[in-house]
């Protein structure tokens, strides 16, 4: 039990990589705050965590909102007396390129990623410095390294790696780690509507992945539950890319080179 006696608030953890995380952690011994925004939603996953023996609450939480956040975070300290991880995962991400997208989209996006893992540290961040002891894992994104396209989206993902190397070193003192992870493609229901219309997509994926797969939200997981765990006590300020390869190297362009000159 990697995780006993520790309490856990996991943004956007009705679904996907928050759901994997929320579960995981509670199997480790965690006690989880299951924050989401979808009620029924984050409602099935406490379920599945006490399905499983586990000790989770649900806590209605929209993220973007200041309050919501306040409250998401005293609920969870008043529940289980304290917080010692918060994962940061809800997000938003509404894709346009650099000469259409409007100030609109660009600030939901921004609002949608950066300003809630903001708003969620600066909650857990003065109980964590009164317990001299805490770790924040933020989820980030390899848009947040390189161009992929979805401009704002990846902007605010490029933020989250930078706050959270200044959470580390503001922090460190405190006893407090950050440390956030970069995933590839993971299959989760975030995909379910591209996946509707290109049901191939996956397939075609899979070949720019040196492990020639997407990932499954269970291998994030157990990235944030190395971070979050004692396993990681002098690791912080770090992001862990989590990609199956992706972003490591530029092999297929060499083999189509080569193809293409044989041609
Ligand atoms: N799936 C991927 O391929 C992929 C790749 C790279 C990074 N990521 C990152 O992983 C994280 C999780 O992605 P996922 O694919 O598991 O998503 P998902 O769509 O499966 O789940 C997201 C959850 O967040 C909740 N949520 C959304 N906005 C919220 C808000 N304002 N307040 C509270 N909850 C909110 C949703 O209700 C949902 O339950 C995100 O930060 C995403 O950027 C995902």
């Amino acid at each position: 039990m990697q995780l006993a006696n520790r309490t856990a608030i996991i943004t956007g953890a009705g679904s996907g990589i928050g759901r994997a995380t929320a579960c995981r952690f509670a199997a480790e011994g965690a006690c989880v705050g299951v924050a989401d925004i979808n009620d029924a939603a984050g409602l099935e996953t406490v379920a599945m965590i006490e399905d499983e023996g586990g000790t989770g609450c649900f806590v209605h939480a929209d993220v973007t909102v200041a309050p919501e956040v306040e409250t998401m975070v005293s609920q969870t300290v008043d529940a289980y007396n304290g917080v010692d991880i918060l994962v940061n995962n809800a997000y938003v991400c509404d894709g346009d390129d650099i000469l259409t997208i409007g100030e609109e989209l660009w600030n939901r996006n921004i609002r949608g990623c950066l300003s809630t893992t903001l708003l969620c540290c600066q909650a857990v961040l003065p109980h964590m410095i009164d317990r001299g002891k805490g770790t924040i894992v933020n989820i980030a994104s390899v848009n947040g390294l390189l161009g992929l396209g979805e401009e704002a989206y990846s902007a605010a993902k490029a933020g989250v790696i930078s706050l959270t190397q200044n959470i580390a070193v503001r922090y460190g003192e405190h006893g407090i780690r950050a440390n956030s992870i970069c995933p590839g493609s993971i299959q989760t229901p975030a995909w379910t509507a591209v996946l509707e219309k290109d049901p191939d997509l996956f397939n075609r994926l899979s070949k720019w992945y040196p492990l020639k797969r997407v990932g499954k939200p269970e291998e994030i997981a157990a990235a944030a539950l190395f971070l979050a765990s004692d396993q990681a006590s002098f690791v912080t300020g770090t992001n862990l890319i989590v990609d199956g390869g992706l972003t490591a190297g530029l092999k297929r362009m060499g083999e189509e080179l080569v193809g293409e000159g044989t041609e």
